[in-house]
């Protein structure tokens, strides 16, 4: 039996090369080892405001994405959370679960909350509620995902083990998988702030769709810093990230890397990481071309992957009303 993989990926702003080497490079190189469940999470999206036409439109451009970018439909489902209802269900029983307590702790709402000030909702604060639902619906085993994900995780495991406790075995508590490299790949316009879809700076970050051109401005227009050398060093994040993308699009080791930079500068580093950017991404833009030419064709992949495993969902749905007293 294969052990099985859960993650989402929300639909707002534009995927970048965070999100792709923190996450979706390493779903797809692991695709075949597990069973595979990946979810484009719209009512994760709806915690902050959204147009509909627009959210609708991201959500499939993003399946579409998904699949350009090597997710194989015989491999993996790939599915939009509100194609499930078992996800809001479980999310409000696991709701009456969780301490206010928990959830205050969050870092990423307390970051979120500030710059949206008074147009928080509740929703935004409950988010990792429903977060825990999406994995715990699935008896995952692992979750692949990157480092400003490690806190909704460890509240998922706790709320698995404390409705555990008081119920009986419920839920299996899942296990994060955070990659040694990439999982927090930081802005080009500044590298101390860790990459985001929400940052409105163009050159904040390099997204999936953008042209070469585009994506060789933005890396010649990085932020480094005024020292020379070039090596991996935590205490220089831009030079640090620069080599970090580098690392990661090339496949070499970082004494490699270092080894063709000795003597070399900045300049020479972001015009072939420049090119090695487009070059790695030429093969993701073009599928989506390809399969975009058919929508439908798309739409009938999400139909059939929600299809698939809805059972699956609605069986440990029924299981936890069950156990709570419901129906
Ligand atoms: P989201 O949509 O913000 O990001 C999707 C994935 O990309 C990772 N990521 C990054 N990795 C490296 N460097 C970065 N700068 C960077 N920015 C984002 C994220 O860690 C994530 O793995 N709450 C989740 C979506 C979600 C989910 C889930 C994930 C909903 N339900 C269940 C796992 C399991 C989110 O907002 O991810």
């Amino acid at each position: 039996m294969k052990k099985r993989v859960f993650s989402g990926i929300q639909p707002t702003g534009n995927i970048h090369i965070g999100n792709y080497l923190g996450a979706v490079k390493n779903w797809v190189a692991s695709q075949s080892e597990y069973e595979n469940i990946f979810c484009v999470v719209d009512l994760h999206a709806i915690t902050v405001p959204q147009d509909p036409k627009a959210l609708r439109q991201k959500t499939r451009e993003l399946a579409g994405l998904l699949f350009a970018a090597g997710i194989d439909p015989e491999q993996s489902a790939l599915f939009i959370q509100s194609h499930i209802s078992a996800h809001s269900e479980l999310a409000w029983i696991l709701n009456c679960f969780i301490p206010m307590g928990w959830m205050q702790r969050m870092t990423q709402f307390k970051e979120k909350s500030e710059k949206l000030k008074e147009q928080v909702s509740t929703g935004l604060f409950d988010y990792p509620a429903l977060m825990a639902a999406d994995i715990l619906l699935y008896d995952t085993d692992y979750v692949p995902v990157g480092e400003d994900q490690k806190q909704h995780l460890e509240l998922t495991r706790d709320v698995a083990q404390r409705f555990n406790a008081i119920y009986g075995d419920t839920f299996k508590p899942p296990e994060p998988v955070i990659a040694k490299t990439g999982a927090r790949i930081m802005g080009l316009d500044d590298p101390t702030r860790k990459m985001s879809k929400s940052e409105a700076d163009p050159g904040h970050a390099v997204n999936l769709l953008d042209s070469p051109r585009e994506i060789i401005h933005k890396i010649k227009r990085a932020t480094t810093d005024s020292l020379k050398e070039i090596r991996f060093d935590e205490s220089r994040p831009g030079v640090n990230n620069l080599l970090t993308i580098y690392q990661l699009f090339s496949g070499l080791s970082r004494e490699e890397i270092a080894a063709r930079y000795e003597g070399k500068g900045y300049g020479d580093l972001k015009k072939d990481l420049g090119e090695l950017v487009v070059e790695g991404l030429r093969p993701v833009q073009t599928r989506y071309q390809e399969l975009t030419q058919d929508p439908a064709y798309i739409d009938s992949l999400l139909v059939a992957s929600a299809n698939r495993i809805r059972p699956i969902a609605e069986r440990t749905l029924r299981r936890a009303q069950e156990r709570v007293g419901l129906g």
